[in-house]
């Protein structure tokens, strides 16, 4: 046996009684590496004649390939295996049974949100998105909030540090209303549209938090106005509040991007220390709402001479609050494990 033959059997030997990635790369560096066996009988090539040279380094090449060849099926063996290792040690069950007291609630505004997606749908109204970094000409501009407007004050603006661009500074949307002036944008009336969405104001009390949840309505069709608003806010609200029955009150209001403006209430009363939704004396303010001003109209490109629009505005806490009888807005972001108990729901009928 030539040391050749000797060193190629020894080098798949110890390949073939390898068991990890880590002991393979070792046996690679030890084999092929700068000082390497094999690396080191290249450099003895040298000092041979030409006849010699061509001779072994023939046989060399021939017990690299084996070697090599071994290497790389061993290599794939190594990793078939650790995967099927992994595979089994993160086996799930997804066919095992739901545990019923199992840890994990779902949030009182995602609840709401989806009951009323579920409404807002049934009426055929579509969904659309929009993003939270806004710019100033979507988030005021379009909906007839000029420069220097007093309406800006109002919304208390976080603004990102940022350059402007044609469209003005970067900001944290203070409501979802540009959804309103997109969707007028991308789809041709008429339409029935909602969004549901985060926006942020910097302002943080027991009443306010610098981030919480709104929900836009916008109708774009012919001949329609206040009677269709509050049609379809009376119904949508009977859903919501699971009543046959529903008091509203319309108080004159202002925005910027509906003229008339309304601000509207429902009726309650309490029975034994509950709040009954729907009758009663008593009021609750619960959105916003009006007819489109036709400069939103005609900024988002809709022919005013032949179309008008109704818009609503919610607070989706407001609305979870008086729905299951949330008291404080703060809880619902201080991800608090014991409020979620309390007022969370859970993922399985009970
Ligand atoms: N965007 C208003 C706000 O955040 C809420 C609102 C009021 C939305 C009236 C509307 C509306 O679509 O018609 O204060």
């Amino acid at each position: 046996m030539s040391e050749l033959d000797r060193l190629q059997a020894s080098c798949l030997f110890e390949i073939e009684h390898c068991d990890s990635l880590k002991k393979l790369d070792e046996i690679r560096t030890a084999i092929f590496g700068k000082n390497g066996k094999i690396t080191e009988l290249m450099k003895q090539l040298r000092a041979l004649d030409n006849e010699q040279k061509r001779q072994l380094g023939q046989e060399i090449n021939l017990a690299k390939t084996a070697i090599m060849e071994r290497f790389s099926t061993k290599l794939s063996e190594i990793e078939i295996r650790d995967l099927q290792k992994k595979l089994e040690a993160e086996y799930v069950d997804v066919s095992m049974p739901v545990r019923p007291n199992a840890f994990g609630k779902i949030h009182p505004i995602t609840k709401v949100a989806e009951e009323l997606a579920d409404i807002l749908s049934s009426y055929g109204f579509m969904f659309e998105d929009g993003p939270d970094i806004e710019k100033e000409f979507f988030n005021f501009t379009a909906l007839n909030i000029p420069d220097h407007h007093p309406a800006r004050t109002m919304h208390d603006t976080f603004y990102l540090n940022m350059l402007a661009d044609e469209h003005g500074r970067k900001l944290l949307r203070t409501h979802t209303s540009p959804v309103q002036h997109y969707t007028m944008i991308s789809h041709k009336p008429p339409f029935r549209m909602f969004s549901i969405g985060r926006v942020y104001r910097s302002d943080s009390d027991a009443t306010h938090t610098p981030m919480f949840d709104q929900v836009e309505c916008l109708i774009v069709d012919k001949n329609i106005g206040f009677a269709h608003l509050k049609w379809i806010l009376l119904n949508v609200l009977k859903k919501f509040f699971h009543v046959s029955e529903l008091k509203l009150r319309f108080r004159p209001s202002f925005f910027p991007f509906t003229e008339p403006s309304v601000e509207v209430d429902i009726a309650y009363e309490l029975k034994n220390g509950k709040m009954i939704f729907g009758t009663g004396d008593k009021w609750l303010e619960i959105c916003g709402g009006g007819v489109v001003h036709p400069n939103v109209l005609n900024c988002g490109h809709i022919d005013t001479s032949v179309y008008q629009g109704i818009a609503i505005g919610f607070g989706l806490e407001r609305l979870a609050s008086l729905k299951y009888g949330i008291p404080d807005l703060r809880g619902y972001f201080e991800s608090d494990d014991r409020w979620r108990e309390a007022f969370g729901f859970s993922h399985v009928a009970k």
